[in-house]
């Protein structure tokens, strides 16, 4: 009898933000194929009895091809393993998910997905900031400048509205022309933007900025994501500059 597919969500590197439900399928795999962003602490679950394989990236370049890692799945499923694909944040964002439930499909496997903390609502949590709020931002938008291997900056403009927060995944160094498209889409210079490297990990660390220096802001590390917009201010506002900020966009609703 076929075997099963979990795709799971490892969420953003800490342990404790795995959900019960991963880590019950970890602790059930037979076989885990593991990404890259999957952090060490939650590699250290996977039990002695199942085997470990890495299928992520080294220096940019993929260590297995994404035809392989579905070989590799539907093969093991089919041998009766129950096989846990791991992947950091939320299995369905940014991740090729949707390649993999295709392939899946196809092959008539059966699959279940474990959702994961995404890597913005970590960066958020940890910066202790809100990615909505109903008096500054109706909208949260995540983005990706990477799409299908190469970096594109389309619709970049479209998305710089002052009532909207923007969770730039991926931003590689491409957050120099990120910084002049969404200027140029509308967003004032001293528009928020927090840097969160490493959300939830060791080496975390957060830096506050603005559109306008953001092209100052030296290199990033990996992985790291931006959160722009008024929100982002609140990681530095005092009481009395939330205050202020709120009469001021009051001040220009009118
Ligand atoms: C290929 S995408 C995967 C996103 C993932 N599926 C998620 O839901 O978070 C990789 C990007 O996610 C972001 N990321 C993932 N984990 C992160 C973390 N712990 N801290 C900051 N950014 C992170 C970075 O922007 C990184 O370049």
């Amino acid at each position: 009898m076929n075997g099963k597919v979990y795709l799971v969500g490892a969420g953003p590197g800490d342990p404790d933000l795995l959900t019960v439900k991963a880590l019950r399928a970890i602790q059930g795999a037979d076989i885990v194929l593991y990404d890259d962003l999957v952090s060490d602490e939650i590699l250290a679950l996977i039990p002695s009895t199942a085997r470990d394989v890495s299928v992520g990236k080294r220096a940019g370049r993929p260590l297995v091809t994404q035809e392989e890692i579905h070989r590799r799945m539907i093969e093991a499923a089919r041998q009766g393993h129950a096989v846990v694909r791991l992947k950091g944040g939320d299995p369905l964002l940014f991740a090729r998910g949707g390649e993999e439930i295709e392939a899946l499909r196809k092959a008539g496997i059966d699959f279940e997905i474990i959702p994961g903390i995404t890597a913005a609502l970590a960066a958020a949590a940890t910066a202790r900031i809100p990615l909505t709020d109903r008096r500054f931002a109706s909208k949260l938008v995540f983005l990706s400048a990477h799409r299908a291997g190469e970096w594109s900056l389309d619709d970049w403009r479209s998305t710089a509205e002052a009532e909207s927060t923007i969770a730039v995944y991926m931003p590689g160094e491409n957050y120099l022309d990120l910084a002049a498209e969404l200027l140029a889409g509308g967003l004032s210079e001293d528009t928020p933007v927090l840097v969160v490297e490493n959300a939830s990990r060791p080496a975390e660390s957060i830096r506050s900025t603005t559109l306008g220096d953001l092209p100052d802001s030296g290199r990033f590390a990996v992985p790291a994501i931006l959160l722009i917009g008024v929100v982002a201010g609140f990681y530095d506002w005092s009481a009395e500059e939330e205050d202020e900020v709120l009469e001021a966009l009051r001040a220009s609703a009118t």
